[in-house]
């Protein structure tokens, strides 16, 4: 139903983190918003803005009518002129430290703007979605005294650990005492006393708790999110009760209302009828689709998908050992990044992707097993396709997300962080053809089926409400 206030509908400015992983489901909950009869206006950095007009052509970003996207610049230096069309990820330490002292005047500016031109067209901006980590917006949507939501698009349990980081300070779990803890096993070490989390280690904190300096940027930086989220209308989640409840009461109790309504990609598929709509997508890379029909021609459950997101570094020697191990496991495998040589020796098997349309491939029949950085979108898609994980997180909430995989939904196997190519056998055999591995794929199938169920009912009720009890404009 749409909902509109006198004449004028209400105007959302939607504003992701300039990162793959963050303008994803953003995109995703403006859709759903812009389907509930808002008028969207979705904030991308100038140098996304650019890379999307490359990857998906000089009119992917006109928009509709009411779906408009603008730009602000994100306070990095620009590329040099060798890297002005490098398809690279920016360093997400800089783009935190940049947004947070640099955004807040463009987009006080930008918002200025749509309220000086506001007509029917483009009514007043009625309200702020914005990302977790851009929060530096609380302060333009207090000054507009409009309601403003923090979309975090991290799991609840990664969101939840971040909110722990005072405590685990307080309590001397960390900061480190010195490098060796890094290798003297310290990071096995159980985190005591933080309810609905028992038996945590500080491995599986988000990564950037592992420091020998309580002034390191990234500690501060999350210490000043957790305070900024406080001052929040509402907290968005893409998850789902029945998966992550424990969690989401525990947040529940020391922050603003929190809203579960993921998965959202579920809820995009479910209701979002116009083509037009449907057509917006955020991709920075361009989709490679031949591998959907290389999947095609394979055996159902046969094929384990590679896909370590759009941040992660390996070493050679991880992507070496990683890569042979995935090799000698014999498996049919589709991958994104290879080292020289590997490509002769399992032609025969293996598909090389450059960027993919992740979804469809995870949701592709031959797809048995995902072998995945535990990224939180990358885990609820896997998760909404009933496929298991091997999990080889690397940083910022992913190691929550890895821990909770294996430990409590049952759907993922850890891959030790210093790889061995063994081990990469051991673990892709046992997902693929073993029995723990058809147990796991069980699990996750009734997981998918939970997830549906959800996007159908709670979720889906949760997004009606957050649009009801705080997007609305009262009148
Ligand atoms: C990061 C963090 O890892 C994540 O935990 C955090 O919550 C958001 O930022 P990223 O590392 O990019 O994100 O991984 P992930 O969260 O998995 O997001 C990647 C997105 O890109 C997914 O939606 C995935 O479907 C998409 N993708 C990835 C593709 O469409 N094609 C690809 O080839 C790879």
């Amino acid at each position: 139903m749409a909902a509109s206030v006198g004449t004028l509908k209400p105007h959302a400015v939607c504003i992701p983190f300039p990162a793959q992983g963050h303008i994803n489901p953003m995109l995703k909950l403006a859709k759903l918003l812009h389907n509930n009869g808002f008028h969207i206006t979705f904030v991308n950095t100038e140098y996304n803005h650019h890379r999307l007009l490359k990857s998906r052509g000089p009119d992917s970003l006109t928009g509709l009518p009411s779906f408009r996207f603008e730009t602000i610049p994100d306070g990095l230096p620009p590329p040099s002129e060798d890297d002005a069309d490098a398809d690279a990820t920016q360093d997400i330490p800089s783009l935190c430290e940049s947004t947070t002292t640099t955004c807040l005047a463009p987009f006080r500016n930008l918002l200025a703007k749509l309220n000086d031109t506001a007509s029917s067209e483009v009514p007043p901006v009625s309200c702020i979605v914005s990302d977790g980590v851009m929060s530096f917006t609380a302060d333009a949507a207090e000054e507009l005294a409009i309601p403003e939501v923090l979309f975090w698009t991290t799991s609840a349990c990664g969101f939840y650990a971040y909110t722990q980081y005072e405590y685990v300070f307080q309590k001397e779990y960390a900061p480190l005492a010195d490098a060796s803890c890094f290798t003297n096993g310290y990071l096995e070490t159980v985190i005591e006393g933080i309810p609905s989390m028992e038996g945590i280690r500080m491995r599986d904190m988000p990564s950037f708790v592992r420091t020998t300096n309580e002034d390191d940027f990234m500690v501060q930086f999350i210490f000043a999110e957790m305070k900024r989220a406080k001052r929040a209308s509402a907290i968005v989640l893409n998850t789902f009760e029945e998966l992550e409840r424990d969690t989401i009461d525990a947040l529940s109790s020391i922050l603003p209302p929190i809203y579960p309504i993921g998965p959202l990609n579920l809820i995009e598929n479910l209701v979002i009828e116009d083509e037009g709509l449907k057509e917006l997508g955020s991709n920075l890379w361009k989709e490679d689709q031949e591998c959907l029909k290389w999947l095609d021609t394979r055996e159902p459950n046969s094929v384990v998908y590679v896909n370590f997101g759009s941040i992660t570094v390996m070493t050679p020697d991880q992507l070496n050992e990683f890569a042979w191990g995935l090799a000698n496991s014999k498996q049919p495998f589709l991958w994104v990044v290879l080292p020289r040589g590997f490509l002769e020796e399992t032609k025969e098997r293996g598909m090389l992707a450059n960027w993919c349309p992740q979804e469809k491939v995870l949701s592709h029949s031959s797809v048995g097993g995902f072998l995945t950085h535990s990224g939180w979108n990358s885990t609820l898609e896997s998760i909404c396709s009933g496929v298991p994980m091997i999990c080889w997180p690397f940083f910022a909430e992913q190691q929550t997300n890895c821990w909770y995989c294996c430990t409590k939904w049952g759907v993922g196997m850890e891959i030790d962080s210093d790889v061995k190519r063994n081990g990469v056998e051991t673990l892709v055999t046992k997902l693929m053809i073993g029995e723990e591995g058809r147990q796991m794929r069980n699990k996750a199938v009734e997981w998918k089926n939970l997830a549906r169920d959800s996007a159908e009912g709670s979720s889906y009720r949760n997004l009606k409400k957050l649009i009801d009890q705080v997007l609305l404009p009262k009148v």
